[in-house]
């Protein structure tokens, strides 16, 4: 097979539509005439979808009548040349009754598995369990048996554009669930589905910089990106170009760059100064739900570069690369972490490792540290005036006592600038008792270039609130939240990170300022993003009943409902948002909402792509045995009409 589409390339070339390709592997497309051979595979018409008489309720799934048959199957594989994957799930090495089981594997999946790179390589991906339905946990002697569960049941290892065009006519021509994997990072399951076919994009590796890039009015530095690739991948070219420049990536190298994070906005710890991922996009190339592909750039589809700059992974089409500004030099920050905790002070408070970490300030009063804490949050209107960035997270640690860890960063200022920068911080810090001896700023690149493992499968569970600027102009306003904060982690036993940060449009440039995004507006008007995470004993396990997980859902709610109230000119973050989040169209898009459904409804009428609270989602559901939001049952249509 590896023969026919070598020989076949040129071949391809000839017959394939007008879009520009970034990689070889997107001169590798379907034709019509493979098409023809196999109806399956045909592609769609967008303007026949709203006439079709009867739609089934809900997509198939494995055991319906019309799921396809395991010939079509084998005929779907063979048109796709093999690289057809029936994954079974990782963690049925350790169920003794799966024929997987295999007591070695398992522990290996326990223990070594967390420092390679195995889960970020499994086809399964998905980070969150609980999501997935906690089906098939990775332990010593499980009880119950291993399912498939929320993971999907067939996936496609794509390494061609074909290959994803024949999967997405394939699923919509067959009515079959489609679900788009990169890394699996997203946090809430957008990544995975029972039933579903996934497209693994996660193999489509290559970066490539271009010196001098023209599109519309940017001239200059670029880089191209293929859909498979992780920050720390773009951190290697980036530190290995000569001169220097900068690409921009997310915190954590494992996050994968075209994906989730660039679609839904993208933020590193370098957004106050040069943007949001999506402010970076210059031209996309995807596959649309009808099986065709095109590039999205402010020449053509401006509809699609419109919606996938920010209008939220998953829902328009599946980018195969992007192209990205770049800046000349590399990007250096100046900064320093601190911490102060009213626990033992020998904690190292850890939040970003950029820079050394000293042992935490011992605080005796707790209403000290909350004093404190207030200092910090009242100095984000300082710090985000000169395009920095901060970290800072208070968590419960138990007994009643709380930790705070916090950095902060300024993008090209000398470490003697930064000491300078945040002296008043300190000196405010003095005033109350809290004598923390500043550490010496130092000078790092924006972001470590570390092939990380990525992160474990594991429960995650949190909600974001952005916090617009205007909080610092209303001191009232700006003591109630910092008391809904107090509140959320003494009361409610929460976790609340806070990320300070401006990603206003004038820091966005061209083509933002010009061609308009996707991206949430609140994001414009943020000074500050909180994530307020369930951790300690409110964290729920692979065995926590329903009821269980409902009743820490419940309080991230209550205490994230008392923040949204005090901020209903804010937002939230659709990649670190609550599962449940209420009215997310507002609190995801604002007023881009209705432009981005327009968009989805006449490129994707068959409702092919689909998230939970993603635009144009609101006619389907999920539908589970219990009350959890998790994906591990059929979708189906749930009668809403817009
Ligand atoms: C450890 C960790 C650190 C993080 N750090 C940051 C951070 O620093 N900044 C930040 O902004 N966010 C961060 N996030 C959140 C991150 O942005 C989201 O989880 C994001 O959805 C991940 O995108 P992905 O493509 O890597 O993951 P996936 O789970 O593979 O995909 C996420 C979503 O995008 C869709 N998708 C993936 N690839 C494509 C494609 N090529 N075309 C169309 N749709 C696609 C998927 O269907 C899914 O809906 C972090 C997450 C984790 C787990
Ligand atoms: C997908 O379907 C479209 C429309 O019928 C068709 O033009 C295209 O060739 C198909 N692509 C593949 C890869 O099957
Ligand atoms: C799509 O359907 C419309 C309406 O039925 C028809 O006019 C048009 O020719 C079709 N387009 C293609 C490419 O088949
Ligand atoms: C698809 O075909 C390849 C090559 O023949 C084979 O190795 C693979 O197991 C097949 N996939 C499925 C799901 O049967
Ligand atoms: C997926 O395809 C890539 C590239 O061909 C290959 O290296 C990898 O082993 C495949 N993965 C699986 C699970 O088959
Ligand atoms: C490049 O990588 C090396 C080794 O990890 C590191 O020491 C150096 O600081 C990096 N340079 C930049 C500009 O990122
Ligand atoms: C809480 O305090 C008790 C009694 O002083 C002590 O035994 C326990 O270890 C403490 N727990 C934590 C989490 O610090
Ligand atoms: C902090 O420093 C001041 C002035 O030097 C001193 O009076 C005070 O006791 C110190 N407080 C703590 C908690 O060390």
């Amino acid at each position: 097979m590896r023969l026919f589409y070598g020989t076949g390339l040129l071949g391809y070339l000839g017959l394939v539509q007008c879009v520009t390709v970034n990689f070889d592997y997107e001169s590798i497309q379907l034709t019509e005439e493979t098409v023809a051979a196999l109806p399956a595979l045909s592609f769609g018409n967008t303007s026949d979808e709203p006439l079709t008489p009867r739609r089934p309720r809900c997509k198939v799934h494995p055991g319906d009548k019309t799921w396809p048959s395991t010939a079509e199957w084998k005929g779907f594989n063979a048109s796709l040349g093999g690289v057809l994957l029936k994954p079974t799930p990782p963690g049925a090495a350790c169920y003794p009754d799966h024929d997987d089981y295999d007591p070695e594997r398992c522990d290996f999946l326990m223990g070594d598995a967390r420092r390679s790179r195995f889960w970020i390589d499994n086809p399964l991906g998905a980070v969150v369990q609980w999501a997935q339905g906690n089906t098939c946990p990775v332990e010593v002697d499980p009880a119950g048996e291993c399912t498939q569960g929320g993971y999907p049941a067939y996936v496609v290892n794509a390494t061609s554009v074909r290959h994803i065009q024949m999967a997405v006519n394939f699923s919509r021509n067959k009515n079959i669930r489609l679900t788009v994997t990169n890394t699996g990072h997203e946090f809430s399951g957008k990544s995975t589905g029972y039933g579903s076919l996934s497209i693994w994009i996660h193999h489509l590796k290559g970066i490539e910089l271009l010196d001098d890039y023209t599109i519309g009015e940017y001239t200059g530095g670029a880089a191209k990106i293929s859909a498979g690739s992780e920050g720390w991948e773009a951190l290697r070219v980036q530190n290995g170009s000569s001169p220097g420049i900068t690409i921009i990536a997310p915190g954590q190298g494992s996050v994968g760059l075209a994906g989730g994070w660039l679609q839904g906005g993208g933020h590193s710890t370098i957004a106050g100064y040069y943007g949001l991922a999506a402010d970076q996009v210059l031209s996309l190339n995807v596959v649309t739900a009808d099986g065709r592909f095109v590039t999205a750039d402010v020449h053509e589809n401006r509809d699609l570069f419109f919606a996938l700059r920010g209008g939220g992974g998953g829902t328009y089409g599946i980018v195969t690369s992007a192209i990205v500004r770049t800046y000349p030099a590399h990007t250096y920050v100046s900064g320093l972490s601190y911490s102060f905790t009213t626990g033992p002070s020998e904690v190292n408070a850890r939040v970003y490792d950029l820079f050394p970490v000293a042992p935490s300030f011992k605080i005796e009063s707790r209403e000290t540290f909350w004093e404190a804490y207030a200092e910090y949050f009242a100095f984000t209107k300082e710090s985000t005036a000169v395009k920095g960035f901060a970290f800072g997270d208070v968590t419960p640690v138990g007994n009643d006592s709380y930790t705070f860890a916090s950095m902060f960063a300024f993008p090209q200022a000398s470490p003697s600038e930064a000491e300078a920068l945040l002296e008043p911080l300190f000196e405010r810090f003095a005033a109350l008792g809290v004598n923390i001896t500043a550490p010496d700023a130092v000078s790092v690149p924006y972001a470590r270039v570390v092939d990380p493992p990525g992160p474990v499968p594991g429960q995650d569970l949190f909600a974001s609130r952005l916090l617009p600027r205007s909080l610092w102009d209303d001191e009232p306003r700006l003591g109630d939240t910092t008391r809904a904060i107090r509140q959320a982690v003494e009361e409610g036993g929460l976790q609340v990170r806070s990320r300070g940060y401006s990603p206003t449009l004038a820091i966005a440039g061209y083509p933002t300022t010009d061609v308009s995004s996707g991206i949430n507006p609140a994001l414009r008007e943020t000074a500050m993003h909180l994530v307020i995470a369930v951790t300690g004993e409110g964290v729920v396990t692979a065995h926590s009943s329903p009821e269980e997980w409902l009743a820490s859902h419940a309080t991230l709610e209550k205490y994230t409902g008392n923040l949204r109230d005090l901020t209903p000119d804010g937002g939230a973050y659709v990649n670190e948002a609550d599962v449940s989040e209420p009215d997310w169209q507002q609190s995801f898009w604002g007023s881009r909402y209705p432009e981005l459904l327009k968009v989805k409804r006449e490129r994707d009428p068959w409702d092919l792509f689909w998230g939970r609270r993603m635009v144009g989602s609101e006619g389907w559901e999920v539908e589970t045995p219990d009350e959890v939001p998790s994906q591990n049952g059929p979708l189906c249509r749930t009668g809403y009409s817009y």
